[in-house]
């Protein structure tokens, strides 16, 4: 079944499934998918629904000598079968539930504990969660927020999605961090010679990461109220994942011996810089975020697991391969919404057609309007060698990044430092 509810688009891999009819007076078993937000029902086999809405349905096969492989009849002409899919469980099977709020509370010190769901004005919207999870200082807290508001948001328990209302809160310019959290300037960032040094790197880039997924929707989402429940379906699952993967990187570091606390070491913030250079435009964006430093993530991950497993270190590189894979759907994620935007032409950060971050533009092609978009915002060279396959997985042909040179101004030295900082470098 198509994965977006025809009613308003909620993300249907949430659904429940049900059955209903035993036989027995009823001619026989009925299963349905059912909506986690307005609860309609779906025939899993018709698609149809009592409401007269109809969701496509696909004939699908479990094949695989270990039952192992989803097949599909692909939906392009009807005639033939291919693999779609090879995932041994769902994520969320895979993460254990978020616990109740009641349960949770962080400290900075003892003491003075925060509840996950604040006790004056609790969130409503999705939006207004995007906002209170940047800005929150405290990493913990800000992943178990993280973590209870997709799944409010995917089981159907909050109020709207709220980037339509004109009382949507605004994102903060820079989320906070906590006191005695040391940003420096990434040149003065210790090279990545050891294990530590490395693995408290990469979670920083995390919890910035975190940060950018909400960020984009809180920004972005009023800026555009066109934009569809998938988009923050995308990015909210990008937030969780980016979440995920701050808790595993952060649990490896306490796991070494001496342990280093995570915020013991000195961070860099320029994955913000890049934010905050892209913040009036939602193709500059997704362009420079999810397209330059993310796809970048691509490019360096093998040689960083190729450095854990040559250091012995197997439960990093079992961490790090989860993160390269979920980095690919998120590449996936910024590629189809870039091409979103510019079927549209809205979102652009040019003059003339296309450009401008206000509705109704003029289309524009996808490849031309991000290699655009890079010469504006991204300084220096777009920098290789490739992982052509993950990219292209992704949805990134070499026609997007080759012989791709952004404004040319800055210093080497600078360019450098930044280059270095792509996701997961
Ligand atoms: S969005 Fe699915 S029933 Fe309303």
């Amino acid at each position: 079944m198509e994965s977006s509810c025809p009613h308003l688009g909620a993300d249907m891999s949430h659904a429940d499934i049900e059955e209903y009819g035993d036989g027995e007076g009823e001619e026989e078993t009925t299963a349905v998918a059912v909506c986690p937000w307005h609860r309609y029902d779906f025939d899993l086999k018709t698609g149809k629904s009592e409401t007269g809405l109809r969701a496509c349905t696909y004939a699908v096969e479990v094949r695989g000598k270990g039952k192992d492989e989803v097949w599909i009849e692909a939906p392009s002409d009807g005639t033939g079968w291919r693999v779609v899919e090879l995932r041994p469980v769902s994520e969320e099977f895979a993460d254990p539930p978020p616990q109740p709020p009641s349960e949770i509370l962080t400290a900075d010190q003892p003491g003075e504990e925060e509840p996950v769901v604040p006790l004056n004005n609790p969130p409503s919207t999705l939006i207004e969660w995007a906002v209170l999870i940047l800005n929150t200082p405290n990493p913990t807290l800000k992943v178990e927020r993280t973590k209870h508001a997709v799944h409010a948001f995917r089981t159907g328990k909050l109020s709207s999605i709220g980037h339509k209302s004109s009382k949507a809160p605004p994102p903060p310019e820079v989320p906070p961090r906590e006191k005695g959290f040391r940003i420096v300037d990434p040149q003065k960032v210790k090279q990545r010679r050891n294990r530590a040094v490395m693995l408290h790197a990469l979670a920083n880039i995390e919890q910035w990461a975190i940060d950018l997924a909400w960020d984009i929707i809180a920004r972005f989402g009023p800026m555009h109220k066109d934009l569809p429940a998938a988009f923050f379906s995308d990015f909210t699952k990008m937030a969780l994942d980016e979440s995920k993967h701050f808790s595993l990187l952060t649990s490896r570091l306490s796991s070494l011996s001496p342990s280093t606390p995570y915020g013991s070491l000195p961070t860099h913030a320029s994955l913000w810089e890049s934010a905050t250079a892209t913040s009036n435009s939602f193709r500059a964006r997704l362009a420079i975020i999810h397209l330059v430093h993310e796809a970048r993530g691509l490019d360096v991950n093998p040689a960083t697991i190729e450095r854990f497993r040559k250091a012995g270190d197997k439960d990093s590189v079992g961490v790090m391969e989860i993160i390269h894979a979920d980095e690919v759907t998120h590449v996936t994620a910024g590629h189809r919404w870039f091409c979103w935007a510019c079927e549209r032409g809205v979102g652009g950060s040019g003059e003339g057609a296309g450009g401008g971050d206000g509705e109704g533009g003029v289309k524009v092609n996808p490849v031309k309007a991000f290699r655009e978009e890079v010469k504006r915002h991204w300084k220096g060279e777009i920098k290789g060698p490739f992982n052509v396959e993950d990219r292209e997985r992704a949805g990134l042909s070499p026609a997007f990044y080759e012989d791709l040179r952004g404004n040319p101004e800055e210093p080497q030295e600078k360019v450098e430092a930044r280059v270095g900082v792509g996701y997961g470098s």
